[in-house]
Formats: C-alpha cells, sequence, structure tokens
C-alpha cells in the first residue's frame, strides 16, 4: 500500500468535482450526461492520459488499444482515467518537420493538464519529438506523471537481409543512386523496411530519448525497450496506469524526481548508446525546464568518461528487439552502474538503483561490458570557432576519420532544392576534399531545424565509390543518420551566423582532437559578408510560424520558446 501524503481533499481534481456550488453541479451533471456512474469519478484521483494518436502516425498505430491497457490499470488502481489526445507530430508526415511544432506540443501538453480536472497524466509518445515535446509540457506543469513509450517496431527484412529504419534507408539510396541495385530492390525493401506498429527500431532519436527519459527516472524500469508488438507492452500500459494513480497519492511530482544526478543519468545513457545528435537539442531543453541548465560541452565531457556499450545501429550491428531480448535498457543501466547515480529518484517512488535489481544481461555482443566497448571513449565532439562561435556537433565514430583533420574548399549551398538539384548533377565542380556546407537550415532559418544535416553526396561522387564527405549546417539529422556531418551550428546563418560567410572555394579547417572548426577568412570580412547576406525571408505576418520565428533558441539553448523556459509562475486556472 502505498505511502500517502496526500487527502481526497487535496486534489486538485476536487475543485472541479468535491464543491457545492453552482459551477460543479455543471461539472457532475455533465460527467453523468456522458454515461458515468458518479461512484466512477467522485472521490478518486483524475489521471490524464496524452495520447499522440492519429491515423497518420505510424508510430503510434497502436495507441488507439495501448490507451485502454492504461485505463485499465487506471480503474485497478482506484483513478479515473480521461483521454486527452494531443498533437500526434508523426515524423513522416509532418512537415516541414516535427521540430517545428515540438514547442507547440510543450505547450499543449502543459496546457491540457492546466485546464482541465487533473490529478496526475500518464504520456504516451515516442516518435521522436513526442518524447520531449510531452515530457517538457509535464515537467513544466510538475504534475505527477509516468512516461509510456510507444516502443520499437519490429526488425525489417529484405530479401533474406535485415533491415533498420532510417540507417538502411540512407545506405540503399546510395547504392541506388549510384547504380548498384535495382528500382525493384528498392521497392521491395519499401515494403520490408517497417513490419510493425512502434517507432523506429535503430538506436535512433526515438528510442535514443525514450530511453535517456527512463535514465531521468521518468518511466518504470525498462519500458523504453519493450517492443510495441510485444504482449509485455499492453502489460507495462497498464502498470503505468496503477503506478499514476500511486504518485498521486504520494505527491510525487517531476521536481521532486528531476535533479542533476538525473541528468547525469540521462548524458551517461546517451553516449553510451552512441545516441541521436537530437538529444543534444531535447535534453539541454527538458532538463531546461526542470531548472537545470545543461552545457553542450557537456556533453563532450561525458563523451570522454562514458564509453558506447550498446552495439545498435546506425552506429552499431543490432536492433530494438535484439537490445530488447539481450534485457533492454535496464541491463544496459546495469553495466553502466558505476558510472550511475543510483541514488537518483524514480517514478517508482525508488531509486534508479533499486529498478535494476534481478537484472541480467543475456547477449553481452548486443550490450557490452564497459570493457569491451564497441568506441572507447569520444563519440560525441563539440567544436567552436570562427564558425561556430556558440559551438557545433560531430559524432566522430561515425566519420570517415580522415575527416576529423580535414582542410578542403567549400561547396555552398542556401536552401535544400538548389542541394538537391546540384548533387544530381554529373558534372557539378566537386572533389571528394569539397566541404559540403548548407545554411539557412537552423531553427530561424528552416524553420524548425530539419534533418537535412546528412547532405546527401553528389551523384558523380558515389559513382566513383566515394561514401563520405565532410559535410557542415546549421541543421539537424536523423538518429539514424551517419557520415562526417558536423551539425546545428550556432548561432545559424539566419539569425548572422557566420556561417553566413561562408563563400564556394573558401577554405575550412576541422580538426576535431582540437575541438576547433575554422574558416580561413579574416574577421573584418567575416562581419563585413555577415552584414550584406540576405537569409530567407522569416516574417511571417501571421500565425505559429510568427510566433515561433520571433521566439525560438539556438540550437545549443535546446530551441526552447523563450516565454516557456524556467519553472512555475502560473497560477491555477480560477473556477467559476
Ligand atoms: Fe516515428 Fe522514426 S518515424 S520514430
Amino acid at each position: 500500500m502505498t505511502a500517502r501524503k496526500k487527502t481526497l481533499a487535496d486534489l486538485r481534481s476536487q475543485r472541479w468535482f468535491g464543491a457545492t456550488d453552482l459551477r460543479s453541479f455543471g461539472h457532475r451533471s455533465r460527467m453523468l450526461q456522458m454515461g458515468y456512474e458518479r461512484e466512477d469519478f467522485s472521490d478518486k484521483p483524475v489521471i490524464g492520459i496524452i495520447n499522440t494518436w492519429s491515423d497518420i502516425n505510424p508510430c503510434h498505430q497502436h495507441f488507439k488499444a495501448r490507451v485502454e491497457h492504461v485505463k485499465r490499470g487506471v480503474w485497478q488502481a482506484g483513478g479515473f482515467p480521461i483521454e486527452l489526445p494531443a498533437l500526434s507530430l508523426s515524423e513522416n508526415f509532418v512537415k516541414p518537420t516535427t521540430m517545428l511544432y515540438r514547442n507547440f506540443l510543450a505547450m499543449e501538453v502543459e496546457e491540457l493538464l492546466r485546464q482541465h480536472p487533473v490529478d496526475g497524466a500518464v504520456l504516451m509518445g515516442g516518435c521522436d519529438k513526442t518524447t520531449p515535446g510531452t515530457v517538457m509540457g509535464a515537467i513544466s506543469m510538475d504534475l505527477p506523471f509516468v512516461y509510456l513509450p510507444a516502443g520499437p517496431m519490429m526488425r525489417g527484412h529484405f530479401g533474406g537481409t535485415i533491415l533498420g529504419s532510417g540507417s538502411d534507408v540512407w545506405k540503399y539510396y546510395a547504392e541506388k543512386e549510384a547504380g548498384t541495385i535495382t528500382t525493384q530492390q528498392w521497392n521491395d525493401m519499401e515494403a520490408g523496411i517497417a513490419r510493425s506498429a512502434g517507432t523506429c527500431m535503430t538506436m535512433g532519436t526515438a528510442s535514443t530519448m525514450t530511453s535517456i527519459t527512463e535514465a531521468m527516472g521518468l518511466s518504470l524500469p525498462g519500458a523504453a525497450s519493450i517492443p510495441a508488438a510485444d504482449a509485455d507492452h499492453p502489460r507495462m500500459a497498464g502498470a503505468c496506469g496503477r503506478r499514476i494513480v500511486e504518485m498521486v497519492w504520494e505527491d510525487l511530482k517531476p521536481s521532486d524526481i528531476i535533479d542533476r544526478r538525473s541528468i547525469d543519468n540521462a548524458l551517461v545513457v546517451h553516449n553510451a548508446l552512441a545516441g541521436s545528435t537530437n538529444a543534444m537539442i531535447h535534453l539541454v531543453a527538458m532538463a531546461g525546464r526542470a531548472g537545470f541548465p545543461v552545457k553542450l560541452t557537456e556533453f563532450d565531457d561525458f563523451a570522454q568518461k562514458v564509453p558506447v556499450i550498446c552495439n545498435l545501429r546506425p552506429s552499431g550491428q543490432y536492433l530494438m528487439e535484439d537490445f530488447h531480448i539481450a534485457g533492454g535498457i535496464r541491463a544496459l543501466m546495469l553495466n553502466l552502474a558505476p558510472l550511475l547515480h543510483l541514488d537518483a529518484r524514480s517514478v517508482t517512488g525508488g531509486t534508479v538503483g533499486d529498478g535494476l535489481a534481478g537484472i541480467k544481461v543475456f547477449n553481452d555482443d548486443v550490450i557490452r561490458p564497459l570493457d569491451k566497448p564497441i568506441v572507447s571513449l569520444g563519440g560525441t565532439a563539440i567544436l567552436y570557432g570562427n564558425l561556430a562561435p556558440d559551438g557545433c556537433v560531430i559524432k566522430p565514430p561515425a566519420a570517415d576519420p580522415r575527416f576529423l583533420n580535414h582542410t578542403g574548399p567549400a561547396l555552398v549551398f542556401d536552401d535544400y532544392d538548389a542541394m538537391s538539384a546540384a548533387v544530381n548533377d554529373l558534372d557539378l565542380d566537386v572533389t571528394p576534399d569539397h566541404i559540403l556546407v548548407l545554411r539557412n537550415a537552423g531553427p530561424v532559418g528552416g524553420p524548425g531545424m530539419p534533418e537535412w544535416g546528412m547532405l546527401p553526396l553528389p551523384k558523380k561522387l558515389l559513382r566513383q565509390g566515394i561514401r563520405d564527405m565532410l559535410r557542415i549546417s546549421d541543421a539537424r539529422m536523423s538518429g539514424t543518420s551517419y557520415g562526417a556531418c558536423i551539425l546545428h551550428v550556432s548561432p545559424e546563418s539566419a539569425v548572422g551566423g557566420p556561417l553566413a560567410a561562408v563563400r564556394n572555394g573558401d577554405l575550412i579547417t576541422v580538426n576535431v582532437a582540437e575541438r576547433k572548426i575554422h574558416l580561413h577568412v579574416d574577421d573584418a570580412e567575416i562581419a563585413a559578408r555577415v552584414k550584406a547576406f540576405k537569409g530567407p525571408d522569416r516574417a511571417y505576418p501571421r500565425g505559429y510560424n510568427r510566433l515561433f520565428a520571433q521566439h525560438v533558441r539556438q540550437a545549443h539553448e535546446g530551441a526552447d520558446f523563450d516565454f516557456l523556459e524556467g519553472k512555475g509562475g502560473i497560477p491555477e486556472p480560477e473556477i467559476h
């Protein structure tokens, strides 16, 4: 039995249902209108279930059924569940990019929880931005919550070959462009790469974010690695429903769970996974909502002490289903125990360490011991220099080593369409030593910082057998991507960052060991070129785009809205 800190009278929802005034008559009568019995909703914690299901989100296709499993758990524990649909943010279909709407979802979740008679919440997300979006909003609202990840989809396959989401698309697209696979083979892959509901099954952004959210203590132990189609998944959904009711009585809020130890644990797990570069934006934003600023350099610092021990694509060999069978996220954290704060708190009411009791690693090729990593140290590097005064990001293990210390001439593109046309031109004046530069792809310029950072290689070079080049942009890159891609250049060109100054043929030096990125143009000339630069017109006359362009922060600051940062300060709604 849970240790209750709250009485019925303390419940937030009692402001709606527990009074005897005219307005509460309306609340109760309208619940009865929906066919509920008084016993259903009276004298119970009300649990809001934030459901990011939609008809056009294949990663959350099972949420219509899964929300019923959460509700079952809530009923079992003596709560009253209400489903609150929220923005679905399907990574595949939302244009120009889901990142434009992550903060929209965060606002929506915070306000959904604030405006309704809710005492606690289960957040259902998984497809990339839905994890940070829902978690950021719920942290800001600071009601008890549990995060339920969608879980990864089954492994893909084609002609006897196992296919991983994203990574194998990039790989085989390059082969198609090089003419080494047929259109029929490409079409067969299209039908075999995504075989069930669930999120991408490589260690892309989705599984990176669900894993680090669990590492922060915000999911029940083991939730992040359970495949969507596994019968364990509905059981986990039910467990979330039961647990959140207890959390309401215990008054266990995110502000009681998240502290600097939780953030450190997220950084450790992120590095051990060789996690998506997108986490460097999302974790900064999530931690910022909890009042714990994270600097970009911390990702580099942790990369110097945490080896990559999770052997999953795109950095390794296996897929999420293999990871789950090998013991999953808890087994990974068990191997990381010497580096984790095991005394950090969890939604279980206990510690992160408690959640690892009795766990074993069943395949130490998938989940390596610390002394047999797939990359010893340095999975992430943060570079600074006159081209990126506020930093930029590279994953050195994902790059051809010759580009880790490279000087070459820039080939610059101002927009994605121009770049796409140019790379298809077999007469393009480009060599393998060129450095491809794409600008106007940051938070304001994109807008929304699209995942364009793995710039496509010129067809001419692909046909010569070239499979990597140094690429620099103020964009993000999919967590399933790879290559010598320097991302998140901050500040971005659209707000006067020096990427705006680069011209074709300018020499750029990248030296990862020294953490440097340098444009060989003098400071006065850079300043003059930046001043003369005409970026895209992002002065929208109205609407969400206008709000976004005016308030979004830069990548190194988490790309949150300036008016959403910080904690608390918003009064409860008046009920009249
Ligand atoms: Fe949804 Fe990859 S498209 S997780």
